[in-house]
């Protein structure tokens, strides 16, 4: 199962298994239920059966999004296409190993049942560093890192040297993610892509995030993460959340209260582009790749060296 044995792509021949999407960064507010609720849907509509999970007892976020979803398409009498949620509540036991065993209980009972029958699971995380959250980065086949667009939450990934620029040193979640990585690897033989996308991007760029941008590229050569295109500040994405509705969901202005403006087609193509960049196992050249790199993992016994990461 999911935690402990080999794994295939959606597509790949044999059992199916889901293809795992963890959406991670321990800051908070940087947009990972967003994220997480939007590739989703981007996947539902272009026909995939998805399962999201929701590790965040505590805020619930996913879990309510998916609530006003289905709330608003009953209310609205508009058919809307559903993933199968589930979320793992914290425990109350007194001790921390007690606690923790019944965490991992509860999400291997609810992935060991929904793994098999879906192509994709979405999984979101607290913005705090959780046994749950540990767990959910070592099962990751795709790890997405939303990231506000600023240098106050890059400290996130790593230490900048304030007046060069440079690199310091790397942050504790980004080692969390790299220990994740080299375990997965050695346990199940399989690769992490990890995709970091910068959030609430202002719409005029400034000095201050071309230096942001910059400092992001060194550190995506030194940790290993792609960079997909930035999704921008847009009042929208705060709009969507009661209505359980996305930048990808058809909306026109009985449901919006308003005329569809620019921002809401910029933001749909955004949530597009982000979709395209994570190159998920979805097209023939996706499965390719998925079936490559999970080919590569299969054969290849020496360390995990940077390139092999970007195999694909
Ligand atoms: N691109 C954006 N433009 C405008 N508002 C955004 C954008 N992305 C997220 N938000 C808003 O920012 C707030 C935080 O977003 P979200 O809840 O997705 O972050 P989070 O990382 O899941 O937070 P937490 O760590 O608390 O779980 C929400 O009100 C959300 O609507
Ligand atoms: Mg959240």
């Amino acid at each position: 199962m999911l935690l402990s044995s080999t794994r295939g792509s959606p597509s790949g021949g044999g059992r199916r298994t889901a293809h795992v999407i963890v959406v991670g960064n321990e800051k908070g507010g940087s947009g990972k239920s967003t994220t997480a609720m939007h590739v989703a849907v981007a996947l539902l509509r272009s026909g995939y059966s998805v399962a999201t999970v929701d590790l965040d007892g505590r805020q619930l976020s996913l879990t309510r999004y998916v609530e006003n979803r289905k709330r608003w398409a009953r209310t609205a009498r508009v058919a809307l296409a559903m993933p199968e949620h589930f979320h793992v509540p914290p425990s109350k036991r007194d001790t921390i190993s007690d606690a923790e065993s019944e965490e991992f209980r509860k999400l291997t009972e609810g992935l060991g049942d929904i793994e098999n029958r879906h192509d994709f699971v979405v999984i979101d995380t607290p913005g705090s560093d959780t046994f749950l959250n540990r767990l959910a980065h070592r099962i990751a086949d795709t790890l997405i890192t939303p990231m506000n667009d600023s240098f106050i939450d890059f400290d996130v990934l790593g230490r900048i040297d304030p007046v060069s620029l440079e690199i310091i040193d790397v942050s504790q979640y980004a080692s969390g993610v790299r220990d994740a990585r080299r375990e997965r690897r050695q346990t199940d033989n399989a690769i992490l892509d990890w995709v970091v996308v910068r959030n609430r991007m202002a719409n005029i760029t400034s000095r201050n995030e071309q230096k942001v941008a910059a400092c992001l590229r060194n550190l995506s050569m030194k940790l290993g993460f792609r960079i997909a295109d930035g999704i921008s500040e847009r009042i929208i994405f705060r709009e969507f959340f009661p209505i359980g509705l996305t930048a990808l969901d058809d909306f026109d202005e009985h449901v919006l209260g308003t005329k569809p403006t620019l921002s809401h087609l910029a933001a749909r193509q955004e949530i597009r582009q982000l979709l395209a960049s994570l190159r998920l196992p979805t097209d023939e050249l996706g499965r390719k790749r998925a079936d490559a790199r999970r080919r590569y993992a299969e054969t290849a016994g020496r360390p995990l060296v940077l390139p092999d990461i970007f195999a694909s």
